[in-house]
């Protein structure tokens, strides 16, 4: 990462602030967010010890916290299981029979799991694992589209403490041999096909080539969707209903120590080879119970939406674990936005009554492109709570969001990562909010905007975020790479360093203006890429825009724009001049794109994130290094 030798410059400036309405504001778990904070960061320990209380444990624990800086332990003695917290928990109260799960498929089939239902499936599968002989410790890695399975298949892992490896089932053959080596997983549980746009994808098919190399893998599960079944080569496959008949839907869940991990997620730094990130059972649990909880709001009556695929860090923090924890119930589904129509989501919200929705910026300005005709055909009057991850949202989409479900909504701008585990930077419910401010840290979070000898930055001066003292479900290490995780801890002294590059306004609200490694720098100024690219997606012609960096003669780096016209608008002269004066006019001369082209489409990572490194490369006539999350 490049090192802030000079304050990044900041040029965005939104004023507009919004207040939750008195509605949202009396309902909700925090009222008064700045005296919480406070007492909270005055003792950490105390605030996360209250919060585990709310969590059942085999065995009580010695201390909160073992710090020996870079490492952390968590609830050092404590015995406990994620996924007893996420069913026993429940299935001995009233909510046996509540609905846990509602999954449609892209077809729009539907099914609906109790947690009384999802607790037998677990149970059932976790004791077929158990009898493949799979124990404590070893692991397995799941390459599933987004069916009950999934879920499933992690929660009966995580039973018996074995650690799963989820592999997002839009990566190719390679990208999963290189997952399941690293991990050394001994079962992968895979499915015939997944449903892409209507075209049924062959998984099994890409599995078949990722194992055949594979000498750890034993056994390859295998969820049969279509008929007539794939041919399955036996003893080595297994189909999934024939692995679960016969089992009893009975399985204590294993006494786990806090520090016992849970599951290994692999996820791409710039280079290299993919780092992967291991959470714990007992940590992780706490933290991702109490964000769900206090973040959207969740009370028991509310059907929560996330759009994530558990393939992906969101999907395991807030569609498993997090939901699961609070006792909610989810809906999942399979599918993309704009599939059949680009009404699929806001039918699913009316369809269901969804009360707390949580999507991205990428797929909040997909669905713009096609209108407001489309949200407007439905009634959405059930949302209460909304969500966005995954990258800055630019104060465009975040307004057309606002707008489009209501306009009283307030939206949770959640800033987190694979490697922190759960959300650290967030409103709450009751915040006023900066529309394209992620705004303040989190309940026990001490986040901070730092040079790069960690020295706090005045308000407005563009830094590094860094996370200042330990949470509990920070990522425990890399995988067989303990030197990597060091990094995170070491590149600024004694803070944990995201690699994003921030702002805090005079208010202590935090802007992220995108990764570090993507800062551009002109005429000695840096400027992160996030900024422009709001700026140039704020003009009504603009659908999507990346930006990146060029080598320039005098200025040093110049700024080149990569953008996608909505419909109905064409490529001139007067269309280019007209952008530059956007940006002009929202950010100042130093950010206004020297070259400007007009392309179909941007490289993106399967989970959605411009690579804006594939454009320079490309740009550039250089190598673009490791391309295996790139989607297409
Ligand atoms: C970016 C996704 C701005 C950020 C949960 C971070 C964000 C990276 C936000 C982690 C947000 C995520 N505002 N930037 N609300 N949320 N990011 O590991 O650059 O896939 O470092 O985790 O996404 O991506 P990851």
């Amino acid at each position: 990462m490049k090192a802030p030798d000079e304050n990044i410059e900041n040029l965005l400036r939104v004023d507009r602030v919004v207040y939750p309405t008195p509605e949202t504001k009396s309902r909700s778990y925090i009222q008064d967010y700045e005296s919480e904070y406070r007492r909270s960061i005055a003792d950490p320990e105390a605030f996360w010890d209250k919060v585990a209380r709310e969590l059942d444990w085999f065995t009580p624990w010695q201390r909160v916290l073992d710090w020996k800086y870079p490492w952390a332990k968590w609830f050092v003695g404590a015995t406990c299981n994620i996924s007893y917290n996420c069913l026993d928990r429940h299935v001995k109260t009233w909510r046996r029979n509540k609905v846990a799960v509602i999954w449609v498929g892209e077809q729009g089939q539907e099914r609906i799991l109790t947690y009384g239902e999802l607790f037998r499936q677990v149970n059932r599968c976790a004791n077929a694992l158990k009898a493949l002989g799979l124990r404590k410790g070893d692991r397995a890695s799941i390459y599933l589209p987004k069916i009950p399975e999934q879920i499933v298949a992690m929660l009966a892992c995580a039973r018996i403490g074995v650690i799963h490896s989820v592999v997002y089932s839009g990566f190719s053959a390679p990208a999963l041999e290189s997952r399941i080596r690293d991990a050394e997983s001994r079962v992968v549980i895979t499915a015939d096909v997944g449903y892409d746009r209507g075209k049924s994808i062959n998984l099994k098919g890409v599995v078949d080539q990722a194992v055949a190399n594979c000498s750890s893998v034993e056994t390859v599960v295998v969820v049969r969707r279509e008929t007539p079944g794939v041919p399955l080569a036996a003893p080595k496959e297994i189909d999934w209903n024939d692995w679960l008949e016969g089992e009893k839907p009975v399985c204590a869940a294993e006494p786990l120590d806090a520090e016992a991990p849970l599951y290994i997620l692999y996820t791409s730094g710039t280079t290299g080879k993919p780092k992967g990130v291991v959470h714990v059972h007992g940590g992780y649990m706490v933290g991702t119970y109490i964000t769900t909880k206090y973040v959207f709001d969740l009370k028991e009556d509310d059907i929560y939406f996330c759009v994530a695929d558990p393939g992906w860090v969101t999907g395991h923090s807030y569609i498993v674990y997090g939901p699961l924890l609070n006792g909610a119930t989810i809906l999942t589904a399979e599918g993309k936005p704009d599939y059949p129509n680009p009404g699929r989501w806001w039918h699913l919200i009316e369809r269901y009554g969804v009360s707390i929705f949580y999507t991205t910026p990428t797929a909040i300005r997909l669905l713009m492109k096609y209108g407001e005709e489309w949200p407007k055909k439905y009634d959405l009057s059930t949302l209460r709570v909304l969500g966005t991850v995954g990258e800055p949202i630019n104060p465009e989409a975040w307004e057309w969001y606002h707008r489009v479900t209501g306009g009283t909504r307030p939206i949770m701008d959640t800033w987190w990562q694979t490697e922190t585990g759960m959300i650290l930077v967030t409103p709450l419910p009751s915040v006023p909010l900066k529309p394209g401010s992620a705004t303040r840290p989190f309940l026990g979070v001490e986040a901070d905007v730092v040079d790069r000898q960690g020295k706090s930055l005045p308000a407005n001066a563009g830094g590094f975020a860094v996370i200042k003292t330990p949470w509990p479900s920070m990522m425990r290490t890399i995988y067989k790479d303990p030197d990597r995780y060091k990094v995170y801890w070491e590149t600024i002294p004694n803070c944990y360093t995201a690699g994003d590059v921030c702002r805090k306004d005079a208010d202590g609200y935090l802007w992220f203006m995108g990764r570090a490694d993507d800062v551009i720098k002109v005429a000695g100024n840096r400027i992160g890429t996030a900024e422009v690219e709001s700026a140039l997606v704020s003009h009504q012609a603009v659908a999507e825009a990346a930006v990146i960096g060029k080598p320039h003669k005098t200025v040093g780096e110049a700024i080149k724009a990569f953008v996608i016209l909505k419909q109905g608008h064409q490529q001139s002269p007067a269309l280019i001049q007209s952008l530059k004066d956007q940006v002009l006019k929202e950010l100042g001369k130093i950010a206004v794109p020297q070259e400007i082209e007009v392309v179909e489409s941007l490289p993106k990572t399967r989970s959605g994130k411009i690579m804006r490194r594939v454009l320079k490369a490309k740009e550039l006539g250089q190598d673009p290094g490791d391309i295996s999350t790139l989607e297409e």
